[in-house]
């Protein structure tokens, strides 16, 4: 059973108004409540439902595919409502140093990361890519489309409408823009330092 998470540093955030912020975590709170009625259904899903499996339809193919889109729903939104609303300008020591390495300068690594973000019709994430020991801008159409394997989320920035829209409207470069000056380095390189980079 999952419990939805309280931002307690909401009304503190300089991205998005409170309305805004309203509308995007009650989206956040129905993922949570699906991921806990999925797990539940799978659970307890007949035999009879699973020897029925099959890749074109059926309610376990539905079942399953829920399953994964509703938790990663639920753990891409936690990042990114905890990665806003930080007090520092810029990422400090060995953050600033591993984007310079592999981007060439923080500068250049933001962007890449707007860029991305503009492209992106769901995530942007800066991950940390444990296979290739690198940091890497990724593009995610859909919570459960594009995230890489051993590839673990430092930044994570929500490009759906649903996001932005009601107070920025169409206007995605401003909302992109508000995001880049009030990201919270200090969480992000709390998660560098927990995934040992
Ligand atoms: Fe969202």
């Amino acid at each position: 059973m999952i419990n939805a998470v309280r931002f307690s540093h909401t009304p503190d955030i300089t991205v998005v108004n409170q309305r805004q912020f309203e509308l995007h975590y009650g989206l956040y709170k129905n993922y949570v409540n699906s991921i806990n009625k999925l797990t539940c259904e799978i659970e307890h899903a007949s035999e009879d439902i699973k020897e029925e499996a099959n890749t074109t339809n059926g309610l376990f193919r539905s079942l399953k595919r829920g399953e994964t889109y509703a938790l990663n729903g639920v753990i891409l939104h936690e990042l990114y409502f905890r990665n806003m609303g930080g007090t520092t300008s810029a990422p400090k020591e060995q953050l600033k140093a591993a984007l310079e390495e592999r981007f060439g300068s923080v500068d250049k690594w933001r962007e890449d990361f707007v860029a991305t973000a503009k492209a992106s019709r769901g995530w942007t994430i800066l991950v940390y890519d444990e296979r290739g020991k690198c940091l890497r801008n990724i593009l995610l159409d859909g919570h459960d489309e594009g995230m890489v394997a051993f590839a673990h989320p430092l930044l994570v920035l929500d490009m759906y409408e649903h996001a932005y829209f009601f107070q920025y409207g169409s206007n995605r470069g401003a909302y992109i823009e508000a995001f880049m000056q009030n990201i919270h380095w200090d969480i992000v390189a709390q998660r560098m330092n927990y995934y040992g980079v």
